[in-house]
């Protein structure tokens, strides 16, 4: 049977969840403009696009459910760091740590966790860069901090991370070992890939370099 939240706290929820698009909101603005500026002025490509969600209640629900707490908003706001989130995907994994300093160094954006899965990638084999950032948003007179998590990933590392959530919900989190020892198999190929891809760039930028290009 799926988990739900009561109709009472879907209420309190309904009211909650406005406050995390409007800080997802004020990020994705300071995130578009890094954007712009990188591949407009400064000719970095240091960012391929950018995505934002809010979770949605069935999801809140079943989270919740899976870490043992009741279904309710207070325990949303208090337990989860995901309900509002920002995924960055890169070109390549040097990317992903000059954007994570570029982040850290944002007015308007306070880092309450990083999580680097790339140098210690998980035991399924995912990598990325995680933070938790907490953004002031003024409304009713007061200012409030909007939790928002980012996920900054490569190409490679987000296709992976795809099939795999893909594996993970279609065996209810339980992937037969074969399965789960495969995709980790996967996960290393595709680290090295990412290597082998940056190695071809770095030559290429060279040779631009030599012939007066950017
Ligand atoms: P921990 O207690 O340290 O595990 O923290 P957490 O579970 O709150 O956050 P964690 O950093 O482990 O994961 C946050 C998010 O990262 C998840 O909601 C997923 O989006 C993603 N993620 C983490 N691990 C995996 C994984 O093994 N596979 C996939 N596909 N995504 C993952
Ligand atoms: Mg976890």
């Amino acid at each position: 049977m799926a988990i739900r939240f009561s109709n009472e706290e879907f209420e309190r929820l309904k009211a909650l969840l406005p406050v995390y698009d409007w800080g997802l909101r004020t990020l994705m603005t300071k995130l578009g403009i890094i954007h712009e500026d990188l591949s407009n002025f400064q000719k970095k490509g240091a960012i391929d696009f950018i995505h934002s969600r809010i979770k949605a209640p069935e999801s809140i629900a079943q989270k919740l459910h899976e870490m043992g707490l009741d279904i309710t908003a207070e325990n949303a706001k208090k337990h989860l760091k995901d309900i509002a989130g920002a995924r960055i995907i890169c070109p390549f994994a040097t990317d992903i740590y000059f954007l994570a300093g570029i982040i850290r160094s944002m007015p308007g954006v306070n880092i309450l966790k990083e999580k680097d899965y790339i140098s210690s990638p998980k035991r399924s084999g995912y990598r990325s860069y995680h933070l938790v950032v907490q953004i002031p948003v003024f409304f009713s007179g007061k200012t409030e901090d909007v939790t928002v998590e980012i996920q900054i990933r490569t190409e490679a590392m987000n296709f992976w991370a795809t099939l795999e959530h893909k594996a993970r919900y279609k065996y209810r989190g339980d992937i037969p070992q074969n399965l789960s020892d495969e995709l980790a198999t996967i996960a290393d190929k595709i680290a090295e890939l990412d290597h082998r891809m940056f190695t071809i760039h770095e030559i290429i930028s060279m040779i631009n370099e030599g012939n007066g290009h950017d």
